[in-house]
């Protein structure tokens, strides 16, 4: 029985076409419902257009308050049917009573090896552009489980990668998208068979017997 998925997403929407695709070739055990933007100019929506999946643009600002906001984003869940809800470039804390009512169903990706350069201000190129001010010889994705803390939760998935031979922050951002793109429908892939076993902070990826 496949999950139903809704895709959160800003911008481009790049993690959200690879998803969806791994789901439309089946590989993996989901379906990607519908995708959900507060950016009325997210490139996310064309991607979701040209594949056949229905839209919701669900802007913070237009809400009153959280509580309408919350209301209006559960109702689209609702709507939907779904199981899983994963942000794709969201850039937006999710309401703490969906995080409560999708315990452990709700994940994130973030381009970097979290704990590492993660958290407020950490995002698109100021992540890359801090790696590689580090001198760091490594670094990759992280998807994690949501929590009330931007990049928080614990963490599902991490894949290292050489950055040695960089020159500059774009190169490692290329080489963490690639990246990005085959950990992320995995690692849902796995959370829709009920793989994770979360203990605290700690994620086991259950061996199937
Ligand atoms: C990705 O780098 C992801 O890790 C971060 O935001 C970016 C979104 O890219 N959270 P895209 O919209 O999926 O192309």
């Amino acid at each position: 029985m496949k999950k139903r998925v809704a895709a959160f997403c800003s911008h481009g929407g790049s993690n959200f076409a690879a998803i969806a695709d791994a789901a439309a070739r089946g590989e993996i055990p989901i379906e990607v419902a519908v995708m959900v933007h507060n950016n009325a100019r997210a490139g996310a929506k064309q991607k979701a257009q040209a594949r056949g999946i229905p839209t919701e643009w669900i802007p913070r600002k237009t809400f009153a308050d959280e509580t309408a906001y919350t209301q209006r984003l559960m109702q689209v869940l609702d709507r939907y049917g779904i199981d899983i809800v994963a942000l794709a470039g969201f850039m937006q804390l999710v309401p703490s009573e969906l995080l409560r009512r999708y315990e452990g169903k709700v994940t994130n990706i973030h381009p970097a090896l979290l704990p590492l350069f993660g958290g407020r201000g950490f995002y698109g190129m100021k992540v890359h552009e801090a790696v590689f001010a580090s001198g760091m010889k490594v670094s990759g994705p992280t998807v994690h489980l949501v929590d009330e803390q931007y990049d928080h939760g614990p963490i599902l998935m991490q894949r290292a990668i050489a950055i040695d031979d960089c020159k500059c922050p774009e190169e490692i951002a290329s080489l963490v998208l690639a990246e990005e793109h085959k950990i992320y429908p995995e690692t849902l892939g796995l959370l829709a068979q009920g793989r994770f076993q979360v203990n605290g902070r700690r994620a086991f990826i259950n061996v199937l017997s």
